[in-house]
């Protein structure tokens, strides 16, 4: 494991704590292997790796957050683990047993809304429970359960185009976690939320996290998101990708907005930074060759 390198003092007077908690966690039996998986895309004459290399261990009730630029594979990782892709090379282990194919011990929440447009919001959540051959009265009592847990129990017979898009998310998670996967997959689930509906979503689910025995894939480019929320970050970079850093994160748990300013927050953001936003040699090669049409633009600067 490779720590923050550069930490503020306090960070450093925090590291024997951090260790502990971490030495903690990987006593906890393991969900998830990921082992040296690479995906290519394209046939065989002009395959194109998206990511190569990538292990990974997950243990129980972690929250584990993917970062990395667009394009670098975080999306093809988590279709991977959710058994909607199949990987090139390597594997991925779930309990101990390879996944193959996409199973009710997974649970998936997308940035796009997926909830079905025809189906209450109970009925959406009962869904997957009565796929799972759960009789009817069983599943309305459970869905109901999940409902109260993400605070939407009055909004039970409302339909999904009816709801805002933080409610939406939250009635995606609720279904996702009511058929008791080991693991939930979230790619960018936040990310078509305006800031605050987003903030306020990240408080939601760590509460949640707090209550429901589950361990969280976490997928997102925003780099305050993984800080706040994360046990550890995988930095992936891209071109092919690959698993730049497994970084543990310091800020202590609870999590509260009050930490955004701390030490250890702003430490790891700025690691993280390092990885998402290079300082790259511009060279004047980010300046667009622009023809000047008007003067309009003369005294902007
Ligand atoms: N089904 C596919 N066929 C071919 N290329 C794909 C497919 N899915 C994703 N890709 C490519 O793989 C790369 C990684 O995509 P993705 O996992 O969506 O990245 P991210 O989520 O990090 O932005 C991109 O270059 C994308 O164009
Ligand atoms: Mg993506």
């Amino acid at each position: 494991m490779i720590a923050i390198d550069l930490p503020p003092e306090e960070y450093l007077q925090q590291r024997p704590h951090v260790s502990e908690r971490f030495a903690r966690i990987r006593k906890r039996p393991l969900i998830l292997s990921v082992r040296n998986l690479r995906k290519d895309f394209g046939g065989d004459d002009q395959p194109r790796t998206v990511f190569e290399g990538v292990t990974l261990d997950i243990h129980r009730r972690e929250f584990i957050c993917v970062i990395g630029p667009s394009g670098c594979g975080k999306s093809t990782l988590a279709r991977i683990v959710a058994g909607l892709d199949e990987a090139s090379g390597g594997e991925v282990l779930l309990d101990g047993v390879p996944i193959n194919g996409p199973g009710p011990d997974r649970g998936m929440v997308f940035q796009g809304y997926t909830l079905f447009p025809w189906l209450t919001v109970k009925a959406n959540v009962m869904f997957g429970l009565e796929m799972g051959g759960q009789a009817r009265s069983i599943a309305e009592q459970e869905a109901r359960q999940w409902l109260d847990m993400v605070g939407l129990s009055s909004f039970e017979n409302a339909y999904p185009q009816e709801l805002s898009g933080g409610m939406k998310q939250r009635v995606a998670i609720a279904r996702a976690l009511a058929s008791g996967p080991r693991i939930l997959i979230m790619d960018e689930p936040f990310g078509a939320l305006d800031a605050q509906t987003r903030a306020q979503m990240q408080g939601y689910l760590l509460q949640i996290w707090r209550k429901v025995d589950v361990t969280i894939l976490f997928i997102t480019h925003d780099l305050d998101e993984a800080t706040y929320l994360s046990d550890r970050i995988l930095v992936l970079g891209a071109n092919p990708g690959r698993a730049v850093e497994l970084i543990e994160n310091p800020v202590p748990r609870p999590r509260s907005v009050d930490q955004f300013q701390s030490s250890e927050f702003l430490a790891l953001k700025r690691r993280l930074e390092h990885h998402i936003h290079p300082p790259v040699e511009t060279d004047g090669v980010d300046l667009l060759p622009m023809v000047k049409l008007t003067h309009a633009g003369d005294e902007v600067e």
